[in-house]
């Protein structure tokens, strides 16, 4: 056998599985996820979202132990989005009192009190339109829509929410949200900013989900355009100067290069919402037997993770603790 001169061998690192393990440098855990949950009007409900298998639009019983599945798991925190009664053009459900958002945080921290939950800020799931904000005419008006997110943030604070998450992309939203909430003593109430949101083809399968698909036109008036990144950095800092206290990229997985440099660019907590598209795409080629969900799950999670994402915002959550417990 020759003996070559090569003193250095990678490979040696890589021999065992033991020495695999010593040497990784990024190890996902469940403390990482954030886990989603559809919720609607009426009991024992479990609307399966065909487009999503595994995910359900669930009453607030159902939501419940759904949460309790996540905190048993060791997710930290879910994120709920409402599906009203009624919609209508303002979406009134979103901030009233007892809406099936506000209902579901109240039911969930009293059964759950250590698990976290975040909320969703925004109209397109309650507006009649499907719109993120107040129309006229075709035209979707910035200001008059923060007076809606304000009202609908603090409604979910009074509800109990542990964060609350506006993801409209409307200019100013998280300077009017952090100043309602501080007007009403909810000053230790942190704000996840969907800060760097892009107008993407991967939302399709929520739209089913939270029944929020525009009825008219677009959102590319207010969520990004995938062509930029000047635009993300722009983007994050005005979130930081306004207040936000986590910064979120969505989507994620064909993102990695807006995730890695908004870590890079700020000093709080990076999320990365590993969309509705993303999830569908992994289910349906696994269901053919084209790959091997488990691995390839837990690849992605790793790469968003490595990428720079502190939280992850994934409908694997509870499969991924599973198979990471
Ligand atoms: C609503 C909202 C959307 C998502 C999260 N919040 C849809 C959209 O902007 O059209 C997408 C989540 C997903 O695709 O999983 N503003
Ligand atoms: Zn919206």
């Amino acid at each position: 056998m020759t003996i070559y001169n090569l003193p250095i061998r990678p490979r040696r690192l890589r021999h065992t599985a033991a020495m695999r393990r010593m040497v990784r440098e990024i190890q996902l855990t469940p403390a990482d996820f954030m886990y989603p949950i559809f919720v609607v009007h009426g009991e024992g409900v479990r609307h399966p979202i065909s487009s999503m298998p595994g995910i359900a639009q669930l009453s607030v019983d159902e939501a419940v132990r759904e949460a309790g599945k996540a905190a048993a798991l060791g997710v930290p925190a879910v994120i709920l989005f409402g599906i009203p009664a009624e919609k209508d053009p303002v979406g009134l459900e979103n901030f009233a009192a007892d809406g099936i958002v506000q209902q579901a945080t109240r039911a969930i921290k009293q059964a759950h009190p250590d698990l976290l939950v975040a909320t969703d800020v925004c109209l397109c799931e309650y507006t009649s339109h499907g719109h993120c904000g107040i129309v006229r005419g075709e035209e979707i008006l910035n200001d008059d829509t923060l007076e809606i997110l304000q009202r609908v943030a603090l409604s979910h604070a009074r509800a109990g929410a542990d964060i609350v998450a506006p993801s409209g992309m409307m200019d100013g939203m998280v300077r009017a949200i952090r100043r309602i909430l501080d007007e009403h003593d909810f000053i230790n109430l942190p704000i996840l900013s969907y800060a760097v949101k892009y107008a993407s083809s991967y939302y399709g399968p929520f739209r089913d989900a939270a029944d929020g698909a525009p009825k008219f036109g677009d959102r590319k008036t207010h969520q990004m355009d995938y062509g930029n990144v000047h635009e993300a950095i722009r983007e994050v800092k005005l979130d930081l100067a306004e207040g936000a206290d986590m910064i979120m990229v969505k989507p994620a997985l064909a993102y990695l290069d807006i995730i890695r440099q908004t870590r890079e660019l700020c000093d709080v907590p990076v999320a990365a919402y590993n969309v509705s598209g993303e999830y569908a795409m992994v289910k349906a080629a696994a269901e053919k037997g084209w790959l091997d969900e488990k691995s390839v799950v837990l690849e992605t999670l790793t790469a968003i993770k490595r990428a720079g994402a502190d939280i992850i915002l994934t409908y694997h959550a509870l499969d991924a603790a599973r198979w990471l417990g």
